[in-house]
């Protein structure tokens, strides 16, 4: 089994270490230097849709695995179709659900799954109206990818009017120039992972993600500072209701639609003090990082098996084996990271980290000669597994202290309060 995994983040990382541990032999595009401990790492970018295909028709690959959003925005799946090469990620339309707010919305809206209230706005002249709408101050969403820049929560009026307006007037380039005004839900926020082949569901380990940068939920917001799998605040009930009544309406709907939806997909949701459950957004892809955190719990052999049928639409009788174990998964981020972060910092790893219960996920370091170097905002995770959630987060920290760079960050509550 020849398997190209597109992406160089954690989460590819975590990706190649499973399915390697699966027997695969692997390509990525273009990989980073702890993915080429599993694969072979080849310089194409994640973007550069005819470059991907032609490597993976140059590899004869039986199966392409991608990670980010980017590439299937850009129509990598499409184009993987067409040159007859199956492909475990979404159509460029079904990548819309995470490329475009206002179609999530309207597509859930078509679904009549329960949603925050929105609005569209196209042009500042609409605004005012769609202001008078909310129940409240709202979210305001750009409707495009902007690396998660896209979305501010306004504590007045006049913020956010004059953030829909920015986004209106091309603040963030042609993703800001729709904008979706959404009710505000307060609670606790979940997000649950799954397999699609069109019209089945397989889910995934669930998992928590914690978003700012500093300890108690303080500071900016980041891709994600660490995850824990399962997460502790979703039980066999909610799950099941997350399942039916929020995303087998939307699978159903994009089928319907003749877009079908066929890959990994990421299910935000916010649960409310009163139980009750609203979609907050899709993404078309695993989480990073919480794939780090989830995928170990797949039994050896599961991935690459979940994969090859995800992309051939055999899911309907299709059984996952997880493992009971937690994960607990600790980024390391670099010097002014959620912001520019400095790179370059050379990088040493204690041999004493590595044993079958944790290891390093790599995400921006870079081999500079014989020197490891940061490259990137989120430079590593530590990922560590144990029977009980104190003992994983424990020998996740012993880890944390095994890696050293100047500037080194990390939060010390990545699932603390979840015993
Ligand atoms: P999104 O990119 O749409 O997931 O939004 C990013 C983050 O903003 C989410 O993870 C939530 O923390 C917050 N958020 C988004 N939409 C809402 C909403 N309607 N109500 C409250 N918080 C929200
Ligand atoms: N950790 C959140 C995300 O991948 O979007």
């Amino acid at each position: 089994m020849k398997i190209l995994v597109v992406g160089q983040g954690g989460r590819e990382h975590a990706i190649c270490r499973a399915l390697a541990n699966d027997g695969a032999t692997l390509v990525a595009a273009p990989g980073n230097p702890g993915i080429a401990s599993h694969a072979r790492c080849v310089a194409v970018k994640v973007d550069d849709v005819e470059g991907l295909v032609a490597l993976a028709r140059d590899e004869r690959v039986d199966l392409v695995v991608p990670g980010p959003e980017a590439a299937l925005v850009a129509g990598l799946a499409d184009a993987l179709q067409a040159a007859n090469i199956p492909c475990c990620g979404p159509s460029r339309a079904a990548a819309q659900l995470e490329g475009s707010k206002a179609f999530m919305r309207e597509i859930a809206y078509a679904a009549e799954v329960d949603s925050p209230i929105f609005r569209v706005v196209r042009r500042t002249d609409e605004l005012a109206t769609a202001m008078a709408d909310m129940p409240g101050l709202p979210v305001v969403k750009a409707d495009g990818l902007c690396a998660g820049k896209g979305v501010v929560l306004p504590d007045t009026r006049e913020d956010c009017v004059a953030a829909a307006r920015d986004y209106l007037g091309g603040s963030l380039g042609e993703a800001g120039r729709t904008v979706v005004l959404e009710e505000r839900l307060a609670g606790v926020e979940a997000s649950l992972f799954y397999a699609c082949d069109g019209e089945n569901l397989v889910a995934l380990p669930h998992a928590r993600d914690h978003k700012r940068i500093d300890d108690n939920d303080r500071g900016p917001n980041t891709g994600g500072m660490g995850a824990v799998s399962p997460n502790p605040v979703l039980d066999g009930r909610r799950e099941q209701h997350v399942r039916d009544e929020i995303v087998l309406p939307v699978v159903r709907e994009l089928k319907r639609r003749e877009t079908p939806y066929v890959g990994f997909l990421y299910a935000g949701v916010m649960i409310a003090p009163t139980g009750e459950i609203k979609l907050l957004e899709f993404n078309a892809r695993l989480g990073d990082p919480e794939a780090q955190a989830i995928l170990p719990r797949l039994g050896r052999g599961e991935l690459t098996r979940l994969c090859l049928a995800t992309a051939a639409g055999k899911l309907a009788d299709f059984k996952l084996v997880v493992d009971h174990r937690t994960t607990v998964a600790v980024v390391i981020s670099a010097e002014g990271y959620p912001g520019e972060p400095r790179k370059g910092d050379p990088i040493t790893v204690d041999p004493a980290l590595a044993t079958a219960d944790r290891w390093l996920d790599h995400a921006g370091t870079r081999q500079d000669g014989d020197v490891l170097v940061t490259n990137g905002g989120r430079v590593a995770a530590v990922v560590a597994s144990a029977t009980t959630l104190r003992e994983a987060r424990a020998r996740a920290y012993a880890g944390v202290d095994m890696v050293h760079f100047a500037g080194k960050h990390y939060r010390r509550d990545i699932a603390q309060g979840d015993t």
